[in-house]
């Protein structure tokens, strides 16, 4: 990639590890990688990919809602080598889910050879920085199946609570919710220890 381009990509937050910056079409390959992936998908409803033309939907479709609602998921990038590991960050949830509507959900999806590393949860915790300082959001909700332990322990480990399970589409899922009070008081208690 060209410095020029480089230079015009919105980077947004950089932790100790990553970047995570606006998605761009050059992205493609990545976001194919990921979303072509059986195991990425055991717990998210649907089926991978199948040609890298809906990989550039996807691209298209994100680029749509930072435009329209300034905010969307987020590529992580490795700091040192550059390369794409995947996606985390805000999204606002226009339709009706749980019977919540025009929320900020937190997701995330990572290319599975980066899984186990703490990855997620330093973006989960990077996104929630920004959503309650610079965002000055009140509350950020989260949802997983039931039965995606990784998921929930990310969300957990981000200072989420658990508020009740709910049919999705059929299928089983946790509803997490995070205050802007109850992250400033997790800030608090960890600069305490
Ligand atoms: C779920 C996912 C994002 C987790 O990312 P990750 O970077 O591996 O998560 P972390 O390393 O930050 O793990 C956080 C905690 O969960 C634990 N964990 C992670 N994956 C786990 C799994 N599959 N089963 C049980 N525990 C798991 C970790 O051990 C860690 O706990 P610890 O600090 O006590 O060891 C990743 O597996 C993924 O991208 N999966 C596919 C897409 C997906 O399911 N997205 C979420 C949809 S709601």
């Amino acid at each position: 990639m060209s410095n020029e381009i480089l230079k015009k990509i919105k980077i947004h937050l950089e932790t100790e590890r990553l970047i995570l910056r606006d998605i761009i079409s050059t992205d493609v390959d990545g976001l194919f990688e990921l979303d072509s992936n059986p195991n990425v998908h055991t717990y998210l409803g649907n089926k991978p990919v199948e040609n890298i033309d809906q990989s550039r939907e996807v691209i298209k479709a994100i680029q749509q809602q930072y435009r329209e609602n300034g905010i969307g998921r987020w590529a992580i990038i490795d700091k040192e080598t550059k390369d794409f590991i995947g996606w985390t960050g805000l999204k606002l949830v226009t339709e009706k889910i749980n019977s919540h509507i025009g929320f900020y959900d937190l997701g995330y999806r990572l290319l599975e050879k980066y899984w186990g590393k703490g990855i997620a949860t330093e973006t989960a915790n990077a996104t929630l920085k920004y959503a309650f300082t610079k965002l000055n959001l009140l509350e950020v909700y989260a949802m997983c199946d039931i039965e995606n332990i990784g998921s929930k322990n990310v969300l957990e480990k981000a200072g989420f609570s658990f508020i009740e399970s709910f049919d999705y589409n059929g299928i089983e899922h946790n509803w997490f919710k995070i205050t802007k009070g109850e992250w400033n008081g997790k800030q608090i208690l960890n600069a305490k220890l």
